[in-house]
């Protein structure tokens, strides 16, 4: 199953990604495209390094985020894509890519969704004094991490936690979890029955 990870940052879910697939725990899955939107993005040089092809697709000009998404998708249908995975992708798919690919796009989140939604997941639960947050894997509709879910893992806040240690303990699980979760959706294992996931 051709597999493309769109990435905007450090990429260490990528590498998670990257190594599970070395060590045979993607089932079927292969990694062959790590799209971004920002030529920055450490991301690149990590998959430059595991020899998978990277594209960058950067907002500029008069683009609009219609237009990028256009651009994005010519990629996805052009490897012939059939799962596509967000790891730390800092946009929100628009409605077209959304629709073309609904039921073959993963998230992670750094919380237990449904709460504590957008990018400071980590930050949010922990200022909010939450005793137990955690990580979730969700399809993507076109919410912002309102998809059905897929794995969730509760991640425990101690009293003396910073939050460096508990983005230290979240990203330890979203390393486990995403290959997890890309492994059961390769294997044809996972099932929507309504907005539930069913993982056989
Ligand atoms: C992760 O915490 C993920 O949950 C969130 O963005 C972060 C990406 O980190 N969606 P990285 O680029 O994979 O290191």
């Amino acid at each position: 199953m051709r597999i493309a990870v769109l990435v905007s940052g450090n990429g260490t879910n990528l590498q998670a990604l990257m190594d599970a697939q070395k060590d045979g725990q993607l089932s079927s899955g292969e990694i062959v495209l790590v799209l971004s939107d920002n030529k920055d993005a450490f991301a690149l040089k990590r998959a430059e390094r595991n020899g998978i092809r990277t594209v960058i697709k950067e907002l500029s000009g008069e683009m609009t985020r219609k237009d990028l998404d256009d651009h994005i998708l010519r990629e996805l249908e052009g490897e012939k894509i059939e799962l596509v995975v967000l790891a730390g992708y800092m946009r929100i798919l628009g409605p077209e890519l959304v629709k073309k690919y609904r039921g073959r796009i993963l998230n992670i989140h750094p919380a237990l969704l449904p709460a504590f939604k957008g990018v400071h997941g980590i930050r949010d639960a922990y200022e909010c004094g939450v005793k137990i947050t955690g990580v979730t894997v969700h399809f993507v509709d076109e919410g912002l991490d309102s998809g059905p879910i897929i794995l969730q893992e509760p991640v425990r806040i101690g009293s003396g936690d910073t939050l460096d240690a508990l983005e230290k303990k979240i990203h330890e699980v979203e390393h486990r979890l995403y290959p997890e979760a890309v492994r059961l959706f390769v294997s044809g294992k996972l099932k929507m029955d309504g907005r539930k996931v069913i993982i056989q």
